[in-house]
């Protein structure tokens, strides 16, 4: 996103847009409010974390409430741009693309240029398949890396109009009503489907699906090893083990996933909350109760 603005700035737009299920309007806001310049940012009403919300809210965009799905958001935000003039900072901005780069090139730094064999991450709108399978191409033909990683892009399986669509090698595109608990990849029509379709073929890469279940199953994993996430990124994890089971990642592989959110960004979903709420007597035979009560000594 800093990228974005920063061109945003050199072209001297007046405003700036989104449309986003939270994350990248968060990112929008802040960079904007940074800035100094307007910002607009067009969310699915109802569908957006509160832990993300809150940021685009303090950071002081204009959020619109859509009474739709982030598609709607997306159609809605990229009219509005074009009749009002106002810049657009989705992923279908080439700058953002050049800047989320960083991820890939990032990512293979910390592994001292010694490229891994796959990479596994989310899939949604599909701006980080195709900027960091870029970054890998580019990286290789710089002769940073010797070879290009495997990408593997993981949807969920109520929002998987990208793995519907590999399922039948790319023929045609496909759009989904998109519906899963994972809200930053419940995305039914991507747009930056053309690009990432080049990343699958051109890294030998597959596109995988996972059930909501999965997904709590892995965030549950993820969140218990002391590291967090938020749902959509448990969709890594998910992916990962799924493509070992059927044989696709093989054991002795090197695999890099990426976790894409905090566990902060939504704090409901998939957490415990049975907790919440339920205060004891200040006394310590109450205090010795509760942690009997959980874990036996
Ligand atoms: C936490 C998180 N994970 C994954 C994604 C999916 O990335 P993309 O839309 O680039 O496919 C997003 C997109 O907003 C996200 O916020």
């Amino acid at each position: 996103m800093t990228v974005g603005i920063t061109m945003a700035n050199l072209l001297g737009a007046r405003a700036v847009a989104c449309a986003s299920t939270g994350n990248t309007s968060a990112s929008l806001a802040s960079y904007a409010a940074q800035l100094g310049l307007p910002c607009i940012v067009f969310l699915p009403a109802a569908h957006v974390a509160r832990g993300k919300l809150a940021q685009s809210l303090a950071y002081g965009a204009t959020t619109i409430q859509i009474e739709g799905d982030f598609d709607d958001a997306m159609r809605l935000v990229e009219q509005v741009c074009n009749e009002l003039g106002i810049y657009l900072l989705n992923s279908l901005n080439p700058f953002r693309i050049e800047g989320q780069k960083a991820i890939g090139f990032e990512l293979l730094q910390q592994l001292d240029w010694q490229a891994p064999d796959w990479l596994v991450l989310p899939a949604g709108n599909l701006g980080n398949t195709s900027a960091i399978g870029k970054a890998f191409r580019q990286a290789y033909q710089l002769g940073l890396i010797a070879h290009v990683p495997r990408v593997a892009a993981i949807q969920a399986s109520g929002a998987n109009p990208f793995y519907r669509a590999f399922m039948h090698g790319f023929s045609h595109r496909e759009r989904v009503q998109a519906q899963t608990i994972a809200t930053a990849i419940k995305i039914g029509d991507p747009v930056s489907y053309t690009r990432a379709r080049k990343v699958i073929e051109e890294s030998n890469g597959v596109v995988e699906e996972v059930s909501d279940e999965e997904i709590l199953a892995a965030k549950t994993l993820i969140d218990r090893s002391g590291i967090g996430c938020e749902p959509a990124s448990a969709a890594t994890v998910a992916g990962a083990r799924k493509l070992v089971e059927r044989g696709i990642i093989k054991h002795d592989e090197r695999v890099a996933g990426i976790l894409t959110g905090n566990l902060l960004k939504d704090s409901q979903t998939g957490i415990p909350q049975h907790q919440h709420g339920k205060a004891i007597a200040a006394s310590i035979e109450a205090v010795k109760k509760a942690i009997a009560n959980e874990i036996s000594l």
